[in-house]
């Protein structure tokens, strides 16, 4: 039995903040309360004056990820390790079967990868990339046996990893019945690549180029048609890494329409911005090369982090997808290759402290939130993780918020040869971290073992989307209207047939699916009954409300050749 006993500290959860002490038997929270006696041979750890709080959950890396031509340098071993250093306990990686892969065979390529590397616990979103008759059986397998919930939609990346919007409109159905989530990477991949070609005709071949060849309407316009597309099947949707003012007004507007749909900004986009592309040394310029891309408007991360802590986004990621600079060399004299991905998976913690909480626009426990708990709930794993109480994973960071630290590529331990914080002075930095009850950084050392992560089931259904989106479904029933057949003349290429020659389709029967009348026995509305469909459609549409009316001049005008 091994014990730990956290003393003196503050335990911050993400709904309150108080005192307590934190006993920790076999890898689990045994108890939190003033009055513990720790076992004779527990190891105290002194955390007066400090807070004690969740492990962080980044919803968002790409360890040894090929793309692009090349592999992210931060593999599992490198990427957990730096995420413990900096508070982190878990992180959910994006397989990305290749066009013609199987999900099934993509999904344990990533676990062959992950498996004997990770230092924390892991788990998995599954990208769809092409479509087949088979993909619906395959997100049903991937769902139902290895316990994935949540499957990433490309909409940029034309012909590598993009799908179109029928495509769209299949997997969010798919994904929709078995209970899981969609996210997407929200970018116009039709009109990047359009915009792409221009701007290097026109010799603009720098990183410069990758930011003018995807402005923000190009993402704000994807992130409102993906939300459009869910909602048409009742799907909750993710959107993956908000990087623009205009993208996250869109998230925000549908949740005001009451759509079930997250956002997550990335450290990124909450604490630098996109005027580094214009800078004149190519490595740091190429150095910041993501996608969509940091916005040169500076006032975007402090937007973002506004969002953030009020409720509008709700989630925090990184997209740490980390190449060295003689990786980002491949797109040295054309900036569509240039490998796309920044880091974050160290720094995530105490740069949203620092911009977030030091700047006095979130307390600790919404801190909380966003770097753990909503994950947890999001992708179902709470209370199991995300929050300290007696029977969840001793996943915890002990947090100095007055502690300061300057971050950079010559003291982080990441893989990767370049930070894009580089210089930043941060507030708040993890003492401790402990992952599945033991302490794997401390006095800034780490002690970890490479594959002593395990693989964390996502249950299908969180209740954080599904709660609603099956109340949806229950009032959301598409409406048929019963009405006589159709049995007069019908037009056709040889004249029009009569009514006679016309064949009549079979008479209505009531279907199972059918919703409930609309109307009371004396033909009244009834008000009890659903009027509330996705295409518009109204209860009483088949009652004729102005019969007596003719058209006299169609929309468009008498010319116009449909009419
Ligand atoms: O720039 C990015 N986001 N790199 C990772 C690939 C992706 O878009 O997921
Ligand atoms: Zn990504």
């Amino acid at each position: 039995m091994s014990s730990l006993f956290i003393q003196g500290g503050n335990v911050v959860n993400a709904d309150r903040q108080f005192r307590a002490d934190v006993l920790i038997e076999d890898g689990k929270i045994k108890q939190v309360g003033t009055e513990i006696t720790p076992p004779d041979d527990a190891k105290t750890i002194d955390a007066t004056g400090k807070l004690v709080m969740p492990g962080g959950i980044d919803t968002h890396t790409h360890f040894q990820f090929p793309i692009m031509g090349t592999v992210t340098i931060d593999d599992f071993y490198h990427g957990t390790k730096a995420a413990v250093a900096g508070g982190t306990t878990m992180i959910i990686d994006h397989c990305v079967p290749a066009r013609g892969q199987s999900l099934l065979d993509g999904y344990q390529v990533w676990r062959d990868r992950a498996d004997p590397n990770v230092c924390c616990d892991y788990s998995l979103h599954v990208a769809i990339t092409w479509w087949s008759d088979k993909t619906p059986e395959e997100i049903h397998a991937i769902c139902h046996e290895k316990g994935v919930n949540s499957f990433k939609m490309y909409m940029a990346y034309k012909d590598v990893l993009m799908l179109t919007d029928d495509q769209l409109y299949k997997a969010f159905s798919s994904i929709k019945d078995n209970g899981a989530l969609a996210m997407v990477h929200a970018e116009n991949g039709d009109v990047i690549e359009e915009n792409s070609k221009k701007l290097l005709a026109a010799g603009i071949t720098g990183p410069e180029g990758h930011l003018q060849s995807r402005p923000e309407e190009v993402e704000a316009e994807a992130t409102g048609r993906a939300i459009m597309i869910a909602n048409q099947v009742n799907c909750p949707l993710y959107v993956v890494h908000v990087m623009s003012k205009t993208s996250a007004d869109e998230v925000l507007k549908a949740r005001k329409l009451g759509k079930v749909v997250f956002g997550e900004p990335v450290a990124a986009g909450l604490a630098t911005d996109g005027t580094h592309y214009y800078h004149k040394d190519w490595c740091h310029a190429a150095g910041h090369v993501m996608s969509p891309p940091l916005r040169d408007d500076p006032t975007t991360p402090a937007y973002l982090m506004d969002l953030l802590a009020n409720g509008d986004l709700q989630v925090t990621g990184t997209d740490n997808c980390t190449f060295n600079t003689e990786q980002k060399a491949l797109g040295k004299d054309d900036f569509t290759k240039i490998p796309n991905g920044i880091n974050g998976v160290e720094d995530r913690m105490s740069i949203i402290w620092e911009k977030g909480v030091q700047t006095g626009k979130m307390d600790a426990c919404r801190f909380v939130a966003v770097t753990s708990t909503n994950a947890a709930k999001i992708f179902n794993f709470y209370p199991s993780k995300g929050v300290i109480q007696a029977g969840a994973d001793a996943d915890i960071v002990i947090w100095d918020p007055e502690a300061t630290r300057v971050i950079s590529k010559d003291t982080h331990h990441q893989a990767v040869n370049f930070n894009i914080f580089e210089g930043m002075e941060c507030h708040g930095v993890a003492l401790v971290t402990i992952s599945q009850g033991k302490v794997v950084w401390e006095n800034n050392e780490l002690n970890v073992v490479a594959g002593s992560g395990r693989f964390i089931d996502c249950p299908l259904h969180p209740g954080e989307a599904y709660e609603r989106i099956l109340q949806r479904d229950k009032v959301r029933k598409p409406i048929k209207v019963e009405r006589e057949p159709y049995t007069g003349p019908v037009w056709s290429p040889d004249g029009v047939q009569p009514a006679s020659q016309t064949k009549a389709p079979p008479s209505p029967t009531k279907s199972a699916g059918q919703p409930a009348s609309s109307k009371t026995k004396d033909g009244h509305r009834n008000l009890h009954a659903s009027g509330f469909s996705l295409s518009g459609s109204q209860v009483d549409d088949d009652v004729a409300k102005r019969n007596t009316s003719r058209i006299t001049a169609p929309p468009g005008g008498k010319s116009n050749i449909f009419f």
